[in-house]
């Protein structure tokens, strides 16, 4: 047997195979380029390939919306869970343990056949937004909006955070940014959900594991802390530059930069940075889109490093005037499909997933009795 080698943070090592996404060449979903699935899909449909691993007919997305639009509503346990937790909870800590709680009372969730996680994955994905919304309301002491069973994920979800009906342009935005959010081979949230999977747990503990690792900032919790380094940054394109390159000096990392694996740029963050900008224009805000491009090309210039997804999703949910905590569950909203494909693909062909660690610590020792311990 060879000698094992070591990559720190696994970079670079094939630890698993999967059918569901591929980064090479660009990114693309069971063999669909993301540019091409913007162009000429909706989320549902993506959502709907990534699950049942075709695209959709129109009939199989009409029955798919249906099944979403009924599954919109939350056990009344959770919704008082909801209210009664505290006002320090963050928005992505209360989705977290509110899909922990859904497992109670999901029908199906002692069945792991492949069918049931299907079921499941649909609830799931249906019932994310509601908790999203419904903790926002409740929260405050407000009163949630019912869910609405006619409109797609994306639309639905604005209407339950507003109460208003969202502008065509506002819907199709966020679409495209949860298409390009929604999937992405073994990023840590997915590797961490198809660990938990491989285990023979279920998949509510797995998507539970999954937003517990989406929290950080070196992961999903980066486009929550974008408006801070553009606030940060100053409003002029001087006072820009001399704050990224003083953050730099100061060996900080800017959140919406760098990438494991893409080392010459993301495709997602160069497709949702038009969307970003437009966003900006109708809100009136272009000039923290100005103060972005300064920080891009600082960031090019001495780091050779690039935007990634979370740089223009970032600036787009902040023109759409949604409240920064949201943004992460907002990234789980849309990743969840992601998740739930790889749990469902790591059962439908399992193996334990369990690596070995280099032991660095101390030579092989005697105990001493309690008494003799110096
Ligand atoms: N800003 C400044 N320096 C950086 C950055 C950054 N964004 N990213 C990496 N570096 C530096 C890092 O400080 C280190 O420098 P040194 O060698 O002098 O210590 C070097 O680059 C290598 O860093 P690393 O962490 O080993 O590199 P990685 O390829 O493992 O990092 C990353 C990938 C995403 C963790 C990292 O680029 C990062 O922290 N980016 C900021 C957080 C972020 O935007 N995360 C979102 C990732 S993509 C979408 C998603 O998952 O949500």
């Amino acid at each position: 047997m060879s000698s094992p080698t070591y990559s720190p943070g696994l970079e670079g090592v094939i630890a698993g195979e999967t059918a569901i996404c591929s980064v090479e060449g660009g990114l693309s979903y069971r063999g669909y380029a993301v540019g091409d699935l913007v162009e000429h899909s909706s989320f549902d449909e993506t959502a709907y390939l990534l699950l049942h691993g075709e695209l959709p007919t129109a009939p199989q997305l009409a029955a798919f919306q249906t099944r979403l639009a009924a599954a919109r509503r939350l056990p009344p346990p959770l919704n008082d869970l909801l209210a009664a937790l505290p006002s320090s909870t963050t928005p992505l800590d209360a989705l977290r343990t509110s899909v922990s709680a859904l497992a109670h009372f999901d029908e199906d969730a002692n069945d792991q056949s492949h069918v049931a996680n299907v079921r499941k994955a649909e609830r799931l994905l249906a019932q994310i937004p509601v908790v999203i919304a419904n903790h926002y309301w409740l929260s405050r002491g407000g009163t949630p909006h019912p869910a609405r069973q006619d409109l797609p994920h994306a639309a639905n979800f604005l209407f339950m955070l507003r109460g208003v009906d969202p502008t065509p342009a506002e819907v199709k935005a966020l679409e495209v940014s949860l298409i390009l959010y929604a999937e992405h081979e073994f990023n840590a949230s997915t590797f961490a959900a198809r660990v938990i999977a491989s285990t023979l747990s279920d998949l509510h503990a797995a998507v539970t594991g999954a937003i517990g690792a989406l929290k950080g900032p070196l992961h999903g919790g980066a486009n929550e802390k974008v408006v801070d380094i553009l606030t940060a940054a100053g409003s002029t394109a001087e006072a820009a530059e001399k704050w990224v390159r003083d953050a730099l000096a100061r060996k900080e990392r800017i959140m919406g930069f760098g990438h494991r694996v893409y080392k010459t740029g993301d495709v997602r963050a160069g497709i949702l940075k038009e969307y970003a900008r437009k966003a900006a224009e109708a809100a009136g805000s272009i000039g923290l889109e100005e103060v972005a491009e300064v920080i891009e090309k600082v960031m090019a210039a001495e780091k050779n490093m690039h935007p990634n997804l979370d740089w223009p999703a970032g600036r787009l949910y902040h023109a759409m005037k949604l409240e920064i905590p949201l943004y992460t569950p907002i990234f789980a909203m849309s990743r969840i499909t992601g998740w739930a494909a790889h749990v469902i693909e790591q059962l439908d062909n399992n193996r334990l997933i369990r690596p070995r660690a280099l032991y660095k610590g101390p030579d092989r020792r005697a105990v001493q009795p309690i008494g003799e311990r110096k």
